[in-house]
Order: structure tokens, then C-alpha cells, then sequence
């Protein structure tokens, strides 16, 4: 929300400043306020992703609720890239189970060791899969995802959960998506 006399801050707020007269008194009134849109780069990819990350760490940065937080990073992400499907699969008693994420309507519940979000979490590695029909066990929970990128968040040594992320179109994601995904997934904090 930047006004006439609005001026934006790399905080990722913006100061909105009011003058309002009454009784023959002047006012003037300071209001910090969210701003209401990212940011959006264009260029090569990891420009993107340099002009992004910081808009992330800002919405994150100081806010302790896990949950807002995921929210926000997907939705930042998907503003950006436009993705089919990018979203969150947290860790609960022994399964992967759906958390904040942008696009279709997706599989609630993923088992250890099962596709390639279990898979990651098994091995608590980033996994890449430019084509998932050659991923053998691939869950397709939208028939239009061709390829896929699977980051596992790590807390303490151990992974709480995963960062999912679909494309329809194949072998879309590489080492600089690993690379910028897998910083934002380490500003994560849990508990
Ligand atoms: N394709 C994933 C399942 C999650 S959806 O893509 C959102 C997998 O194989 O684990």
C-alpha cells in the first residue's frame, strides 16, 4: 500500500504518512503497514530467486508461527514462479501429512519411503526428478505434474517435514532451484 506520501522500506513494510486537520490543530500520523505486494523479478532464475529470497526472510523473520510461515513461503513462491503446485508436508506420528501450500487440491497423507516426498524424508535428502512417470512410486496427486523437486526440512538433525514442488512442464527443476530452496527451507524454525 504505497500512497503519495508512502515510502517503501527493504523490510517489506511500507510507512504510510496522514495529515489530518481538526479544531484548527494539525496531525500527523504515522502507520507502518504491511505492503500488499511481492516484489515480482524477471531475468534468469536465480535472479528470481535473489530478488525473492530476502522479501521471504522478511515475511518469516521475527514470527514465530510455523504455519503462517509455510503459508506465506508458498505463497511467495508460487507468486513468483507460477508453479503447478508448491507446498509443505510436515512430519506427524510416522506419516507426511498436507500442510500450507498454493494450487490444486493435493494427497493428504504420504508414508515414509512412499513417493517422492517419503523418499526424500527416507534419505533426508533434496531429490530432483525431471520426469516423474520414470520416478518409480511418483503419487500423483495431479495428473498435470511432469516434474518435481522435493526438499526435506531439517531441524536439529532431524527431518520435520518437506518442501514439494510440481511443474507441468518436464525437467524444469535443477542445482540453482536446490540451491535457493534449500536456504529458504533452512530459515525454518520448528518448536
Ligand atoms: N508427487 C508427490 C506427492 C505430493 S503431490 O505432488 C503434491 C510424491 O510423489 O511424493
Amino acid at each position: 500500500m504505497n500512497s503519495e506520501y508512502g515510502v517503501s522500506r527493504p523490510e517489506f513494510f511500507t510507512i504510510v504518512v496522514k495529515w489530518q486537520s481538526f479544531k484548527g490543530c494539525h496531525f500527523v500520523f504515522y502507520i507502518y503497514t504491511m505492503a500488499e505486494d511481492l516484489q515480482i523479478a524477471s531475468g534468469s532464475k536465480a535472479e528470481m530467486y535473489e530478488t525473492l529470497l530476502p522479501q521471504i526472510k522478511a515475511l518469516i523473520e521475527g514470527e514465530p508461527d510455523l504455519v503462517a510461515n509455510l503459508g506465506n513461503i508458498a505463497a511467495a513462491l508460487k507468486e513468483q514462479f507460477g508453479w503447478l503446485w508448491v507446498g509443505f508436508y510436515l512430519v506427524k506420528k510416522e506419516e507426511l501429512v498436507l500442510g500450507p501450500f498454493q494450487g490444486p487440491v493435493a494427497c493428504t497423507r504420504i508414508k515414509k519411503g512412499r513417493g517422492v516426498c517419503g523418499s526424500s524424508w527416507q534419505q533426508a535428502k533434496t531429490l530432483i526428478v525431471p520426469d516423474v512417470a520414470k520416478f518409480p512410486g511418483h503419487i500423483a496427486c495431479s495428473s498435470l505434474s511432469v516434474s518435481e523437486i522435493v526438499v526435506p526440512i531439517i531441524c536439529n538433525n532431524e527431518v520435520i517435514g518437506v518442501l514439494d514442488v510440481d511443474s507441468e512442464k518436464e525437467n524444469w527443476f535443477d542445482e540453482t532451484d536446490q540451491q535457493y530452496l534449500e536456504e529458504i527451507v533452512s530459515w525454518i524454525e520448528y518448536g
